[in-house]
Formats: structure tokens, sequence, C-alpha cells
């Protein structure tokens, strides 16, 4: 059988920032269906910058961005989410005054149709993906743990049954063992047959659960390639990922 591989998100030449300051510096990068992409770098390299300019939340200055076929550059976030793009933001994810049931109710929101059933059906499939939220549906998503809050976060956008998933830093302040439980939860979403693209600082962990790496340093793309690529390649590692990261 020939496999078909069709990308569902473009960025071209992407220059972007906050105001007049420049911090993503012409990054291209494909992502086709069914990809795991990692992207890593150190801190203030513009991993986070380089995600929200893909979402719509901050000023673009040259490059196109197509996601699903359409030109999404500098769109509304509403309308990105809409187009079936899922974000997780790295700080400010959940809605803390609300219950674990609404935040699951709100992220079904930008949901692209779908009727009352078929609703159900999607709430259920992600409360088996996160069990561990079902008991807390009614609990404020303030009383929930540092780990459920993240569960919730990813739960809530993976309501919209997005065709593409970005995570900025879902493991960012859990215990190791929380984090290592989500990471096992992107895998069986990927097996399922989810699109993802990673933001992560622990890029040890990202790059053994991805298949494909992405390197930023001072907002460039500084390498691309195959996890086995980039930890291999001691100068790569070094260079890029900086000593911290042990890899
Ligand atoms: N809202 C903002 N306004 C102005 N500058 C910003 C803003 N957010 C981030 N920056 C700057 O953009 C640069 C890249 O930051 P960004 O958050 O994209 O990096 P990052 O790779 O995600 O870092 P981290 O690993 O710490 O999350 C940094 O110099 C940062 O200070
Ligand atoms: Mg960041």
């Amino acid at each position: 059988m020939v496999s078909v591989t069709r990308p569902i998100l473009r960025v071209e030449n992407l220059v972007a920032g906050y105001g007049k300051l420049t911090i993503v510096q012409n990054i291209s990068l494909t992502v086709n269906e069914g990809d795991f992409i990692a992207i890593v770098g150190p801190n203030g390299s513009g991993k986070s910058t380089l995600v929200k300019s893909i979402f719509g939340l901050t000023t673009i200055f040259e490059g196109t961005i197509i996601f699903d076929g359409a030109n999404i550059t500098s769109q509304k976030p509403e309308n990105i989410a809409r187009a079936g793009l899922g974000y997780v933001p790295q700080v400010s994810n959940i809605f803390a005054d609300m219950t674990v049931m609404e935040n699951l109710e709100l992220g079904a929101i930008s949901s692209r149709g779908g009727n009352g059933r078929e609703k159900r059906q999607v709430l259920e499939r992600v409360l088996r993906l996160f069990p561990d939220l079902s008991p807390k549906s009614r609990a404020k998503a303030s009383s929930l743990s540092g780990g459920q809050r993240q569960m919730l976060a990813v739960a809530r956008v993976l309501m919209a049954e997005p065709k593409l998933l970005i995570l900025d830093e879902a493991s960012a302040g859990v215990a190791p063992i929380v984090a290592e439980l989500l990471f096992q939860k992107l895998v069986e979403m990927h097996e399922l047959g989810l699109t993802l693209i990673l933001v992560e600082q622990n890029a040890r962990k990202a790059l053994s659960i991805a298949e494909r790496g992405v390197v930023l340093v001072q907002g460039k793309k500084a390498f691309e390639g195959s996890p086995e690529e980039i930890s291999h390649d001691k100068e790569i590692a070094k260079l890029f990922l900086g000593e911290a990261t042990n890899i």
C-alpha cells in the first residue's frame, strides 16, 4: 500500500514577535498528518513565540502559515481553533473558577459541529483517555493537583477534536512521575491517530517519544531531524540543547 503524506501545517519563512520586536527569525516547518514533532531549545529561544504565532497570538512581520489548506496567517485565535487547531498554552490553560465539566464543555465550543450524541461520544472518549477527571467532574478546576490540571488542559482542547494539537510545556511544573504519565498519554493520543507538536524544555524526554525534532536557538531553526540524529550528534546536543539537558 502506498501511504500518502499530507501536510496539515506549513509554516513558510515566518518572521514574528511582539510589537516591533522580532523573535522568530525566518522559520519554515512542515507538519504532515500523523506526525509527532518535538520543538526543543534553550530558555528564551522562541519556542512559545513560534507556536503562539501559529495560533494568531503574536505580530507576524513576514511569512505564511497554511493550516489544512487554508491561509491562517494573523487570523483570530478563535477562527484558528474552529479550523481544527488545538493549542494548550504554557500558562493559563484552564479556567480555575469553573468546574472540570464546565472546562470540558467550553473546550467543545470550538468543535466543528457534531450533534448532541456525537458530542457525548467525544466526552466519553476524552474521559476514557483521562479517567482521573471523571470523579472530579463537579469539582472546581482550582481544587485539582498540578498534574490533574495539566491533564484537564489537554482534555479541554481535545474536546474540540483538533486535527493538530500543539502543547506548550505540558509537563512544566509537575512531579516527574506525573510528567511521565502525561507523556504516556501523548504517545497514546498519537497512536490513536492524532497529529502532535510538543514544545518541551525536557528535550531528552520529548525526543524519546517524538518522531522528529526541531531545535530552536535564538529564534532560528538551528536543526531538524530524527531524535537519533539530534541526540547522537554530540556537537548538536552540546551546541543547541545546552549542557543542562544532559541528552
Ligand atoms: N509578550 C512578550 N513581549 C515581549 N517579549 C516577549 C514576550 N514573550 C516572550 N518574549 C521574549 O521572546 C523571547 C522568546 O521567548 P519564548 O517565550 O518564545 O521562549 P521559549 O523558548 O518558549 O522559552 P521557555 O523555554 O522559557 O519557555 C524571549 O527573549 C522573551 O523575553
Ligand atoms: Mg516557552
